[in-house]
């Protein structure tokens, strides 16, 4: 039987990814290995969100090229964002390359290793060797329809195309018999989902009443897609997690404006209120150092988090992606002015994430256990107990403290 190495990265989209290709695989006799010694076959799914993750990519490739001058039959796909950004001229300066498998040519994998010669088909043979934990992802709509100034998902994955709701349905049944018991869904913008008359609420609402399943959480949701029918429907039901990862880029109205957001401060502070005292906590991503970005722009970005309180957020630098239209931007601010307004909203971020943490003590919790000893909360908190529970129970705890990083259980 022929191995394969996966190595993933970026963001959940390419884990379900990496799971989608993995079944491919299977179903023509290979498993998944965690020693890339022993592989036949190494997968790279890659990112190009910013320069950063492109180069870290890359720079896998450059480690690959002596990995496979060992035994020339070894074989090499890379595979996902970057890839489809830099095609198939890649195997130009990587000639050892067998296969180039952009995002969004993920629907042709299959057809694609066929037409490599590579692979037998093996059906008979077929092993489900995806392995699932207690919290699994299921891909409910691929690609975006915005066009946010700074971003090139559009141009790696393509306009939005939904999965029905019958096919989404049964991948989360599927996992539910295999004991997954908390369901990510996942799309660039989950929440304008939308298939027939099905919208996004009805959609989470019919994920969460799948037998076996105990938790549904969403990634990512876009500010424009909160409706009230959705704060509703996430406070009415308790296997809806109470926690949103809300991507909000800025608090300045010219930079929204300009990164063609699609809302203003003051509506996405008004949803985030609204999602707030409906018990749901928030966390966010913010881009630092857009090119056009004043002291003053951050200043507001600032104050946007002092009102939001986010239990937690990612701050990335901007990085200026080509093809994009902030990409020929002059910036305005120097990379050393940049790199402070990141300590400073760092530092802010921090503090509200500690709080939300110390507000969780006293507080009745329901812990989906993920190791014996640890589990994370609706809210998404992480908790340790003090007893030992099975993996994928689901336990009532009281919080007694919390060290500002993880809370402990009576
Ligand atoms: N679809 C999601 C975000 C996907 S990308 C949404 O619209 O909310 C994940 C995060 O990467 C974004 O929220 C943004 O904060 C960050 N990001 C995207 N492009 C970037 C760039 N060029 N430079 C820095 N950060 C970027
Ligand atoms: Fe990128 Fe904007 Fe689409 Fe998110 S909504 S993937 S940031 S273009
Ligand atoms: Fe990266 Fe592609 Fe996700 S660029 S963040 S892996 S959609």
């Amino acid at each position: 039987m022929k191995r394969v190495f996966i190595q993933t990265f970026g963001c959940q989209m390419n884990i379900a990814d990496s799971a989608e290709m993995l079944a491919h695989l299977s179903r023509r006799g290979v498993e998944e290995t965690k020693d890339i010694e022993s592989a036949d076959i190494v997968l790279v799914n890659t990112c190009t969100i910013r320069e950063h993750a492109e180069h870290k990519a890359v720079s896998f490739l450059g480690r690959l090229a002596k990995w496979k001058a060992k035994d020339c039959s070894r074989v090499i796909i890379f595979a996902g964002c970057a890839a489809e950004r830099l095609g198939e001229a890649l195997k130009k300066d990587y000639p050892f390359l067998d296969i180039v498998a952009g995002a969004k040519g993920i629907d042709n994998f299959s057809k694609m290793l066929d037409e490599s010669g590579l692979f037998a088909v093996n059906a008979q043979n077929y092993t489900q060797s995806v392995k699932s934990g207690v919290l699994d992802y299921v891909t409910i709509m691929r690609g975006c329809n915005f066009a946010c100034s700074y971003c090139i998902v559009p141009s790696v994955r393509g306009g939005v195309k939904c999965l029905s709701p019958e096919v989404i349905l049964e991948n989360c049944a599927e996992l539910a018999k295999k004991n997954v018991k908390e369901i990510v869904l996942l799309g660039q913008t989950v929440n304008a989902y939308k298939y027939e008359d099905t919208d996004f609420a009805d959609l989470l609402l019919k994920a969460a009443s799948v037998k076996g399943v105990e938790r549904v959480r969403f990634m990512s949701p876009h500010p424009a897609f909160i409706t009230p029918k959705l704060i509703d429907t996430i406070a009415k039901n308790d296997k809806i997690a109470k926690h949103i990862h809300l991507p909000v880029q800025s608090g300045s109205d010219k930079i929204l404006k300009e990164m063609k957001r699609g809302y203003d401060s003051k509506t996405v502070i008004e949803k985030i209120s609204r999602l707030k005292e409906n018990g749901v906590l928030v966390s966010t991503d913010i881009i630092v150092g857009y090119p056009t970005e004043t002291e003053e722009d951050f200043e507001r970005t600032l104050e946007l988090v002092d009102k939001c309180a986010f239990s937690f957020a990612y701050c990335f630098k901007f990085s200026p992606r080509r093809n994009t239209p902030a990409y020929s931007l002059k910036p305005l601010a120097s990379d050393k002015e940049v790199e402070k307004r990141l300590d400073i909203l760092l530092n802010k971020v921090r503090h509200f994430s500690a709080k939300a943490y110390k507000d969780a003590a006293g507080t009745e919790q329901m812990v989906l256990m993920e190791t014996v000893y640890k589990g994370r909360t609706s809210g998404n908190l992480w908790v340790k107990t003090p007893k030992q529970h099975p993996v994928g129970s689901m336990v009532r705890v009281r919080i007694k403290e919390s060290d500002g990083k993880i809370l402990s259980a009576e």
